[in-house]
């Protein structure tokens, strides 16, 4: 494979190699390059955990790892995308990995383009998230063995969420129940295919997965949700105590974080015993490992 843009990239059984090769990077394999190897991160969009995962990920793999600042490179000067990549790719880097808060910047690299350099998408917008829909399945999987039937509530603000689309998508693939909760505004009609949009408090106490998104307030910022109520959406959408007490003695809490505090989760849930929420910032290197390792073998580089 040559990229990861999207997860509609990956069937099940893709899926489920890259959750494998990361488990048994977790369980500890290590691998040997054939020849050095670069990579570049290229955020245009903030993060903590996607960026130093990746980072992590690639020295782990023994990568040398190049500095990139969006805001003082020659983007500012008005470079394109496709001319920065290419001109990293000139200079030997063998990986870029990439966040851009524009949808689908990546079709601009892709489509009829003279790129060899192995792209990873990050993040595009309300896009897609593939690596971070790859460690919350490589979470769940550890808890449950099996997608099969498993029931999946995706809660909180769907329409603005990457993560969203590409779990919702990627469940479905892989035989879970996928469940819509929120704000009826926030719900994408488009993932309606994956699953069925219902109510937080009725759907809580069945669920094996309770999914919650990050109420995303950049993107809120300036529409006409701008006047935003942290502690109505609490009332009605959080996970609050009170709430959690209707899960499922097994049932796991999953968030991508970074997490708004008392809002889509109370705080001292973000740490309780059914909740993942570190799990997958701990999967996700492992899963990063994985995807990187797929893309320098393609490269003949591991
Ligand atoms: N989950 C996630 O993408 O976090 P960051 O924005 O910190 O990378």
């Amino acid at each position: 494979q040559a990229n990861l843009l999207t997860i509609d990239q990956l069937d099940a059984e893709d899926a489920l190699d890259l959750i494998h090769e990361a488990q048994a990077f977790k369980a500890g394999k290590q691998v040997e390059l054939l020849h050095p190897a670069y990579a570049i991160n290229m955020f245009f969009e903030n993060s903590t955990r996607t960026k130093t995962s990746f980072q992590m990920a690639e020295k782990k793999l023994g990568m040398q790892v190049l500095d990139f600042n969006a805001a003082t490179s020659s983007i500012s000067k008005g470079e394109s995308l496709y001319d920065t990549l290419k001109t990293v790719e000139s200079i030997g880097v063998n990986v870029a990995v990439i966040r851009h808060p524009q949808t689908d910047y990546y079709l601009q690299l892709t489509q009829n383009t003279n790129l060899h350099i192995g792209l990873i998408n990050a993040g595009d917008g309300a896009g897609q998230h593939p690596s971070q829909c790859l460690l919350d399945m490589m979470t769940i999987l550890e808890q449950f063995n099996c997608f099969h039937d498993l029931k999946v509530l995706i809660n909180g603000d769907i329409c603005h969420s990457r993560v969203a689309r590409s779990n919702a998508e990627m469940l479905w693939r892989l035989g879970a129940k996928v469940y819509f909760t929120g704000l009826k505004d926030w719900f994408d009609a488009s993932l309606a295919k994956y699953g069925e949009y219902g109510d937080f408090d009725e759907l809580l106490p069945q669920m094996d997965v309770i999914n919650l998104l990050r109420v995303q307030h950049e993107r809120i910022n300036g529409t006409a949700d701008a006047q935003f109520d942290e502690s109505e959406y609490r009332r009605q959408f959080g996970l609050t105590k009170q709430r959690a007490t209707q899960m499922k003695s097994n049932a796991i809490i999953l968030h991508p974080a970074p997490v708004n505090r008392g809002v889509e989760i109370d705080d001292e849930l973000v740490e309780s015993p059914q909740s993942r929420i570190f799990t997958q910032m701990q999967n996700g290197v492992f899963v990063r490992m994985a995807i990187i390792s797929r893309l320098l073998r393609f490269q003949n580089l591991l």
